[in-house]
């Protein structure tokens, strides 16, 4: 039985070793693989094979670093300079000994992090409206990795992807939601928040906007302060001077004035 056993392996390894090694024969191979690489800036990429020659084709621009063709593997390391296309397409090849010529190709992921977000300024709002909110992401690449998230008091209003957008260039990205407001939503906090995912590859980016408030209409402060005043009955010798704000928050109000602190004082 052993020796028949040992005979399969030994079959087996003449069959699957002499397969490998034909396919592995020639190869040009580029790392990184997937290059991601900010606009502008500059990336050092490996071509290797076990060929002879090995070069580069590309319209950017490069230097050679360092390589080693006395080994069996060959390798040169060339450094792009000035990634300033936003596609990149980049072609390692060689000389095979068998006088053919073998490449390889790959495809840069080339980014521009996104630097604002910017929320515009929402106006007082009243109940029951419905009003836009907008969040401006300028010049940013690639769309497609981006993602933008509206939340109001931490909880997400809309979470909008980008995933079928193709072009490879930056631009500004502008993402608008409509919102209703309700009386509980008075102070709540929006904000927007964004990231650019370039993993596993590359890096993660996230920037948050500024918060801005949400307030509606007839809830203001001066309000409030006014309400104060008459409660609590201040001396008023100053009274010109508590008629004059009453007169000054009228003018603001007046809806909400006549409704209650007047009727109050009564
Ligand atoms: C380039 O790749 C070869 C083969 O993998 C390796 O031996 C060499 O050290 C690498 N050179 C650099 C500069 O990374
Ligand atoms: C290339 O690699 C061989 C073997 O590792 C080494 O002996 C030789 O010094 C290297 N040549 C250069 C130019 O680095
Ligand atoms: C590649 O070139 C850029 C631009 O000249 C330079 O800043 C960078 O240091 C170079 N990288 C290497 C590894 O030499
Ligand atoms: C590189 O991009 C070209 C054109 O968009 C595409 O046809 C090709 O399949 C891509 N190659 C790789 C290795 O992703
Ligand atoms: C993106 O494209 C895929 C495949 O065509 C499709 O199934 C998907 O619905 C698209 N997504 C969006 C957000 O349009
Ligand atoms: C985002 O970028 C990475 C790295 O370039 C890429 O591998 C990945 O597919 C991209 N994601 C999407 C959704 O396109």
């Amino acid at each position: 039985m052993r020796p028949l056993q040992l005979c399969i392996v030994f079959l087996g390894c003449i069959v699957f070793f002499p397969t490998v090694a034909r396919t592995e024969k020639n190869f040009v191979r580029i790392r990184p693989e997937k290059p991601v690489v900010e606009f502008g800036g500059s990336v050092v990429l490996n071509c290797s094979s076990n060929c002879q020659d090995i070069g580069i084709e590309t319209t950017l621009k490069w230097v050679l670093l360092v390589g080693n063709e006395t080994t069996e593997i060959k390798w040169k390391a060339f450094n792009l300079t000035s990634v300033d296309k936003w596609t990149v397409t980049l072609l390692c090849f060689a000389r095979c000994a068998t006088g053919a010529a073998k490449s390889h190709h790959v495809n840069f992921t080339v980014y521009r992090a996104p630097e604002h977000v910017i929320l515009d300024p929402v106006p007082k709002m009243e109940v029951g409206k419905e009003y836009n909110l907008i969040c401006r992401v300028p010049s940013v690449a690639p769309i497609r990795n981006l993602t933008v998230t509206l939340f109001k008091g931490g909880k997400e209003l809309q979470v909008k992807t980008f995933e079928n957008f193709t072009d490879p260039q930056a631009r500004e990205v502008v993402v608008t939601h409509g919102i209703t407001v309700q009386k509980e939503d008075h102070g709540e906090k929006v904000i927007c928040q964004v990231t650019l995912d370039l993993r596993p590859e590359g890096p993660l980016f996230e920037k948050t906007s500024h918060s801005e408030s949400l307030t509606l209409a007839g809830t203001s402060e001066e309000y409030f302060e006014v309400t104060l005043f008459s409660t609590e009955g201040l001396p008023c010798e100053a009274r010109s001077f508590c008629l004059a704000k009453l007169q000054l928050h009228m003018q603001i109000h007046p809806k909400v004035m006549l409704e209650t602190t007047f009727g109050r004082e009564e």
